[in-house]
C-alpha cells in the first residue's frame, strides 16, 4: 500500500513571515484559505488592500497593499485590478469605491463598521453648517459617504494638521472625533469646533495606564494614536497615524515600545522587528476583527458584499476626498 502525504500548500512557504506571531499549531487552520485566496485573486484580477489593524495572516500572507487609511485611499486610486477587496471597515471600502467608481469593491463583512462613523449623520453636518455659517467643515475619513458629501474636505489621522492649516481659517469645524480635533487644535492654534464622537478602541486608554507601563517597563517608548484622549497623547512620547507609528519603530528602533492602539498593529510591526520588545496593553477593534481569511475567500468566491454609493452623493463625497489628496 502506498501512503500519499498531502501536497505541500503554497501557504506553507509564507509561514516564515509570521512565525514569531502565529504558533505552528495554528497555521494549518489558515493554510487552505490562503491557497484558495491566492488562486481567486489571480482568477478575478483582484487585489486585497489591508489596514494595519488586520490580523497577521491577512496582513502578511494575502494582502497586496497595506497601510493606514490615507495610504489605502491612495493605493485604491492607483490599482489596475478589476476587483478591490477591502480588508478593513466599511468607511475604508466606501472611500475605495469613491475613488474607483468603475471597479468592484468588496467588503467581506458588511457589519464591519466604526464607532466614529456611526456617531454622526449627514443631517447633523447640515445642522452644523447652518449654526456656523461660513466655517469650513473638515470630516475625518472615518465617516460615511453621506457625511463626506456634506463636508468641504476630508482628512485622516496622518494629515489632519496639514489639512486644517491648508484652509487658512481661524476657525474650523472638525468632525466627528472630539479627541482628534482637540489633539490637532493643540498643535495648530486654530479654533476647532468638534463633535462628540469617539473611537471605542482608543478612548479606553488612560494616563494611569501609561504611568503603570513606564514603572513596569523602564525605558519603554510610548506611541499613541491621535484618536486617544488628549491627556493620553500628552503623556505619550509620540503620536501619529498607524503608518507614522510603524515608521517610528522602523526608523528609531527603540529597544522597548508600546503602541497604544489596536492589538494587531503590534503583531504586524513586531513581525518585521524581532529584536524589539513590544509591550502589549492593546485594545481590540471588534469591527476590524470581523474580517477573516474565511470571509475574504467567501467574498471573492461569491462577489460579496459589493459596495454601492448613490452616484449624486458619491460625486460630492469624492470631491471632499480628492481635495484632501490634493493637499496631502
Ligand atoms: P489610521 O488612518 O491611522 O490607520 O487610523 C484608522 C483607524 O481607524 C484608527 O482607529
Ligand atoms: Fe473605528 Fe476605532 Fe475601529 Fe478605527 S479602531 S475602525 S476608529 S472603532
Amino acid at each position: 500500500m502506498t501512503i500519499h502525504s498531502p501536497a505541500p500548500k503554497r501557504a506553507d512557504a509564507l509561514y516564515d513571515r509570521v512565525r514569531n506571531v502565529i504558533p505552528p499549531v495554528e497555521w494549518p487552520v489558515f493554510a487552505d484559505d490562503i491557497d484558495a485566496i491566492l488562486d481567486l485573486k489571480r482568477q478575478r484580477n483582484a487585489v486585497i488592500l489591508a489596514h494595519n489593524y488586520q490580523t497577521p495572516e491577512i496582513f502578511h500572507c494575502v494582502a497586496d497593499l497595506v497601510g493606514d487609511s490615507l495610504a489605502l485611499a491612495r493605493m485604491a486610486m492607483k490599482t489596475k485590478a478589476d476587483v478591490i477587496v477591502l480588508a478593513g471597515v466599511h468607511f475604508m471600502a466606501e472611500t475605495a469605491k469613491l475613488l474607483n467608481p468603475g471597479k468592484t469593491v468588496l467588503l467581506p463583512d458588511r457589519a464591519a463598521g466604526c464607532s466614529l462613523a456611526e456617531s454622526i449623520t449627514a443631517e447633523d453636518v447640515r445642522l452644523l453648517r447652518r449654526n456656523y455659517p461660513g466655517v469650513p467643515i473638515v470630516c475625518y475619513v472615518n465617516t460615511s459617504a453621506a457625511v463626506k458629501a456634506e463636508s468641504d474636505i476630508c482628512c485622516t489621522s496622518g494629515n489632519a494638521k496639514a489639512i486644517v492649516e491648508s484652509l487658512g481659517a481661524n476657525r474650523v469645524i472638525m468632525l466627528p472625533d472630539e479627541y482628534l480635533a482637540r489633539n490637532v487644535a493643540a498643535t495648530t492654534g486654530v479654533d476647532i469646533i468638534s463633535w462628540k464622537g469617539h473611537c471605542e478602541v482608543h478612548e479606553r486608554f488612560t494616563p494611569a495606564e501609561i504611568r503603570e507601563i513606564r514603572e513596569n517597563y523602564p525605558g519603554v517608548v510610548v506611541l499613541a494614536h491621535p484618536e486617544c484622549p488628549p491627556d493620553v497623547v500628552a503623556a505619550a512620547d509620540f503620536n501619529g497615524s498607524t503608518a507614522a507609528m510603524s515608521d517610528y519603530v522602523s526608523t528609531r528602533k527603540p529597544a522597548r515600545v508600546v503602541l497604544l492602539t489596536e492589538c494587531s498593529m503590534s503583531d504586524n510591526v513586531a513581525v518585521q522587528h524581532p529584536q524589539i520588545e513590544f509591550i502589549r496593553p492593546c485594545n481590540l477593534c471588534p469591527h476590524m476583527k470581523r474580517i477573516t481569511l474565511a470571509n475574504i475567500r467567501h467574498a471573492l468566491e461569491t462577489n460579496q458584499h459589493v459596495i454601492g454609493i448613490d452616484p449624486a452623493m458619491a460625486e460630492r463625497a469624492r470631491r471632499s476626498v480628492e481635495r484632501m489628496l490634493a493637499v496631502s
